[in-house]
C-alpha cells in the first residue's frame, strides 16, 4: 500500500502548520539567485497546499513572511513582494479547482498596496470555499500577535467590560490572529534547522513537531505524507499517562 493510502488509514492532522525555510540554501546550491529559489518555494507550495487538501487536511498555515523578514536586503524583499502578486494572480485558479480558501495572518497592513489588494481580491473570490483553509502568515511575528491581543483585553479590562479575574485561555485565543481556528496538530518544519522562529507560539503548545533536511523547494508530497506517517504513529498524551488515554 502506497503512504498516501497508508495515511488515509488512519485520523489525519486537522491542522498542519510550516515554517518554510531553506529557498537561499537551495538556490545558492544550484547557482541560482535566491529569488529562484523563492519561486521554486511557490511550485513547493502549491504541490503541498493541494496534497493537504487533497488527503483531507482541513487547516494549512504556512510561514511565507516573518515580521523578522523586512530586515532582509531590500532586493530581496522587492522581489519576494512581486512573487506575492504574481503568485496570487496565478494560483487562483488552483485554489479554485481544490475548494481552498485564502486567509492571512499577520500585520499585511504593512504590505504594499499591490500586494494587500491582491489579497483582498483572492480571500474574496475565495471565502465561499470549504475544503481546507490555506492560511498565509505574513509580516507575520507570534509575540507581536501575543502583544495585540494583550493590549485588546486590557483596553476591555480598562473600560470595564472585561473583569481581571475572568480571564481564561479562551479570551487569549479568541483575540490571536488565528481565533476560530483549531490549534496546528503537527508543525513541519524544512531545511535542518531545529528552531520555532516566532510561529504560532502560543498555539504549538500541544502540537508533535517534524523536522526534516529537506529544503523546502525539494519539499513534495510524498515527503507530506511522510511526516503525516509519523505524526499519526505518535502519542499525544496532553500530560496524560498511555494507560488513561487506552482505557
Ligand atoms: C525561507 O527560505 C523562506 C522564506 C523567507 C519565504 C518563503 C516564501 C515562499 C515559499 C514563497 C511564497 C511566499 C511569498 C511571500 C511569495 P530562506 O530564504 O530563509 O532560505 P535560507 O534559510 O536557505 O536562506
Amino acid at each position: 500500500m502506497s503512504l498516501k493510502e497508508q495515511i488515509k488509514q488512519n485520523p489525519l492532522p486537522k491542522h498542519i502548520a510550516i515554517i518554510m525555510d531553506g529557498n537561499g540554501r537551495w538556490a545558492k546550491k544550484k547557482g541560482y539567485l535566491r529569488a529562484i529559489g523563492h519561486e521554486n518555494g511557490v511550485d513547493a507550495l502549491r504541490n503541498i497546499a493541494t496534497a493537504s487538501a487533497e488527503a483531507g487536511v482541513r487547516y494549512l498555515t504556512v510561514y511565507a513572511f516573518s515580521s523578522e523578514n523586512w530586515n532582509r536586503p531590500k532586493t530581496e524583499v522587492t522581489a519576494l513582494m512581486a512573487l506575492l502578486v504574481s503568485s496570487l494572480r496565478k494560483e487562483l485558479k488552483t485554489l479554485t479547482e481544490n475548494k481552498i480558501r485564502l486567509n492571512t495572518i499577520g500585520h499585511t497592513d504593512s504590505l504594499p498596496k499591490k500586494c494587500q489588494n491582491e489579497l483582498a481580491e483572492v480571500i474574496q473570490k475565495t471565502s465561499d470555499l470549504t475544503h481546507m483553509t490555506l492560511t498565509l502568515a505574513l509580516s507575520y511575528g507570534s509575540k507581536e500577535e501575543i502583544t495585540d491581543a494583550i493590549k485588546t483585553l486590557a483596553h476591555q479590562v480598562k473600560t470595564g467590560e472585561l473583569n481581571p479575574d475572568d480571564i481564561t485561555e479562551e479570551h487569549i485565543n479568541q483575540n490571536l490572529y488565528t481565533a476560530n481556528m483549531p490549534d496546528p496538530d503537527l508543525l513541519i518544519r524544512t531545511s535542518g534547522e531545529y528552531r520555532i522562529s516566532n510561529y504560532l507560539l502560543w498555539q504549538i503548545a500541544y502540537s508533535e513537531l517534524y523536522f526534516t533536511d529537506k529544503l523546502w523547494p525539494d519539499f513534495g508530497a510524498e515527503d507530506l505524507y511522510e511526516a503525516i506517517w509519523n505524526y499519526q504513529h505518535r502519542e499525544r498524551r496532553f500530560g496524560k499517562i498511555s494507560e488513561q488515554l487506552n482505557s
